[in-house]
């Protein structure tokens, strides 16, 4: 069943609405289509207690007038672009820069701060938006259809589907920070995860790919083979850790594939657990690479009923195509033809162990 509220205006203002999508379970999640944004998931713990497993916002000029996506969809293309430069069919384009030199997520305002249209099916919202040729730099016109589907078994499935009417690049990918020891909770960093990869696509010091991939290893710490504290090794001696502060890596993906919903290319691609409320999360995608990133340039704010976020206080883990995958030829393709679609799937999964 899915419920729609008023979220109140934009500051251009533009209308938004608050779906909350409730399972059989009873367990809920509250999205906006400001950004196509999770504001919150209620799952149940080992008690069977409703806990809220992501870090959101109680008001739209929040959502507005803060950094860190939380919740966001994030595009056309998520994470970093070099120098906001890239050459596609001959052609050099130049985007707009937001991280220092680079090209981040899309650049301000991209698809994160975008109102979209919608639709309510059951429990799924189907949320529609355009980005006009040349937004940001990026060649052609990008239709993208996100469908956000809460499952009675407690899923979490997300579906983006994108056109272009020219040849263009994208990368599309959730930006939810998880804490499932409860948002809020202040030891999110004593999440245990694990992760489906072969490696991660090592950073220069403007945390860019090199085009190097760097295998782990046993017990290193990218080693993420063997579940583990995401503090046990967030502080070691590490100069890829360094650079970042912490986490804010892309892994490389070589979990199995699982047919079991059906959906082609869709392989495991991590599993977090709350040690504290014992709730734990499945990650599936078709996408090749997952950014971890352990929120180490979040800082100090207001989150929701009285809790505060500050540095690591939640993980994302944002499937997606490798950053700045168009200047590394070895790197997949994000490559989107005119004529073709461009399809990603990611479904997060809770349960209790
Ligand atoms: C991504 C990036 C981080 C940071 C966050 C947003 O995860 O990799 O470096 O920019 O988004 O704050």
């Amino acid at each position: 069943m899915t419920e729609i509220y008023d979220f109140g205006k934009t500051c251009k203002g533009e209308k938004t609405c608050l779906f909350q999508i409730t399972n059989m379970q009873g367990a809920f999640a509250t999205v906006t289509n400001y950004g196509c944004t999770l504001v919150s998931l209620f799952v149940p713990d080992k008690n069977d207690a409703l806990t809220d497993v992501c870090l959101g916002y109680e008001t739209l000029q929040e959502y507005e007038k803060s950094d860190g996506y939380l919740g966001m969809l994030v595009g056309r293309c998520a994470n970093r672009i070099a120098k906001g430069k890239f050459s596609l069919n001959g052609k050099n384009y130049t985007l707009a820069v937001n991280n220092g030199v680079n090209h981040l997520h899309g650049g301000i305002n991209g698809f994160s701060s975008k109102v979209f249209g919608f639709e309510v099916k059951g429990n799924t919202i189907k949320f529609t938006a355009v980005s006009d040729d040349g937004e940001k730099g990026y060649p052609g016109k990008i239709t993208l259809t996100a469908c956000y589907s809460f499952t009675d078994e407690n899923e979490l499935i997300l579906k983006y589907n994108a056109v272009s009417s020219e040849d263009t690049i994208i990368n599309i990918t959730n930006h939810t920070y998880f804490d499932l020891n409860g948002q809020g909770s202040g030891h999110a960093m004593e999440q245990k995860a694990m992760i489906f990869s072969r490696g991660i696509t090592e950073i220069d010091e403007n945390l860019i790919p090199t085009g190097k991939i760097i295998s782990p290893e046993k017990n290193s710490p990218f080693d993420f083979s063997n579940l583990k504290p995401l503090c046990r090794d967030l502080n070691a001696d590490n100069p890829q850790l360094k650079i970042a502060g912490g986490y804010d890596h892309n892994f490389v993906l070589n979990g199995d594939y699982d047919s079991s919903y059906g959906i082609f290319g869709l392989r495991k691609a991590a599993y977090l657990v709350g040690d504290d409320t014992s709730i734990a999360m499945e990650v599936y995608t078709t996408q090749p690479g997952m950014q971890m990133y352990t929120a180490n340039f979040l800082t100090d704010r207001k989150g929701v009923i009285r809790k505060r976020y500050t540095k690591n206080a939640g993980v994302a883990l944002e499937t997606q195509n490798f950053p700045d995958a168009i200047n590394h030829k070895e790197f997949p393709s994000p490559v989107l033809k005119q004529g073709e679609i461009y399809s990603h799937t990611t479904i997060y999964k809770f349960l209790t162990v």
